[in-house]
């Protein structure tokens, strides 16, 4: 059985589909501080089999030794932590408290029940404003800010550990901009007040829930002026996460890896290809940059592709229909 932290999450969810289609049992361990109950509806609807859960804290070592204790766990996979960039300026302790306390206390629970085999989910942001793209895993990494100093964090502990104890299998994984949702528009992304990523706010403004989309710059060194981003179907995302886990269970070792399609597109590319997908106009608006943002940042993905044997099958037309189906059948997310 695999552990799955923040399984009830939005990519968290997805890959407990991809692992109960690749014939292996999920535990999902969530707090729903981000997340809704009734994802494990939705889970059982699309998997034919609800399952298991355990409602709880990552930051609870008792709770994680009797989870070790009852069930039998093979890996984990750790989805589990805070991911806005804003909210981290303001909640830096909060942040490391979650994304960096609760990994360590997660680490010291596998290694009490000796189990060693650990999927961590890093992000594109490790890669922070880069030099050149698309980045490798051997580009330069960087941050400026306490989210991004997290991930940066406990790449650099899980690559300690697995230099003093080489029994320990673990996979990096960097991820690019996951967008898109299962095809069953069953599960999806259900971002909690306004949302800061792209995807989900064209979404609420082609359902009629927003005005106009703000285009943070219009004046980038990029093909039409608006930021490019390498966007990732969340299904192919999902994928390669269990090609990691057939990959560490059989080789073993350390794996860092970008998870990324190789191809980058424009806020405005984004909204036109939404637009032909939804077959809705998105309104939108060109301000001022955001803070914090960088021009352009597409991967390199040819390691996963070469170690992994995984490539990404869904396509940009693909990712906005997912999206869209979502978020028309589920106007109010989870609610
Ligand atoms: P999400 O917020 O949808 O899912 C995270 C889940 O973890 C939520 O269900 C939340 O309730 C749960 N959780 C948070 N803290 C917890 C704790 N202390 N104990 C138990 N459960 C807890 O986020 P996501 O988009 O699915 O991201 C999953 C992981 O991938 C995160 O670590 C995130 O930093 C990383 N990541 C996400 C993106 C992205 O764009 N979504 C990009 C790169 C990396
Ligand atoms: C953001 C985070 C990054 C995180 C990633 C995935 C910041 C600065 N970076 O990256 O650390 O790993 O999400 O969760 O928050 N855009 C608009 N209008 C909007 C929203 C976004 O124009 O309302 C633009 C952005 O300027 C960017 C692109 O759309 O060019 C993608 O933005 P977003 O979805 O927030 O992802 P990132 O900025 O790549």
């Amino acid at each position: 059985m695999i552990l799955v932290t923040g399984g009830a999450g939005y990519i968290g969810s997805h890959t407990v589909v991809a692992l109960a289609e690749a014939g292996y049992k999920t535990l999902i361990l969530d707090n729903f501080s981000n997340s809704h109950p009734a994802v494990l509806d939705r889970l059982e609807r699309i998997s034919g089999t609800r399952p298991n859960f355990v409602e709880g804290d990552i930051r609870d070592g008792d709770l994680l030794d009797s989870i070790f204790k009852q069930y039998s766990i093979t890996a984990v996979m750790h989805f589990a932590g805070l991911k806005s960039v804003s909210e981290s300026v303001s909640k830096p302790l909060e942040y490391h408290a979650n994304n960096v306390l609760g990994t360590l206390n997660l680490l010291a629970a596998m290694q009490r029940a000796e189990l060693f085999t650990f999927i961590f989910s890093s992000s594109a942001t490790v890669y922070g404003d880069p030099d050149s793209v698309p980045v490798k895993e051997e580009s330069p990494r960087s941050t400026t800010n306490p989210y991004g100093r997290s991930k940066l964090i406990m790449e650099d502990i899980l690559d300690d550990l697995h230099r003093a104890e080489a029994k320990w299998n673990i996979a990096r994984l960097r991820y690019f901009n996951p967008v898109g949702a299962h095809e069953s528009g069953l599960i999806g992304e259900d971002p909690q007040g306004i949302p800061n990523n792209l995807m989900p706010y064209v979404n609420q403004v082609a359902i009629g829930h927003r005005e106009k989309l703000s285009i943070f710059g219009g004046d980038y060194p990029t093909v039409d002026g608006t930021g490019v981003r390498d966007y990732i179907h969340v299904m192919d995302l999902a994928e390669g996460h269990v090609s990691t886990l057939d990959y560490l269970l059989k080789s073993g070792g350390m794996l860092t890896a970008n998870l990324g399609t190789g191809r980058a597109y424009s806020v405005l590319e984004m909204v036109k290809a939404f637009e032909v997908a939804s077959m809705r106009s998105v309104k939108y608006e060109i301000v001022s940059r955001r803070s914090g943002d960088i021009a352009e940042c597409w991967a390199d993905p040819s390691h996963a592709e070469k170690v992994l044997g995984w490539k990404t099958r869904r396509g940009l037309d693909q990712m906005c229909a997912d999206s869209w189906r979502w978020q028309q059948r589920n106007p109010e997310g989870y609610q």
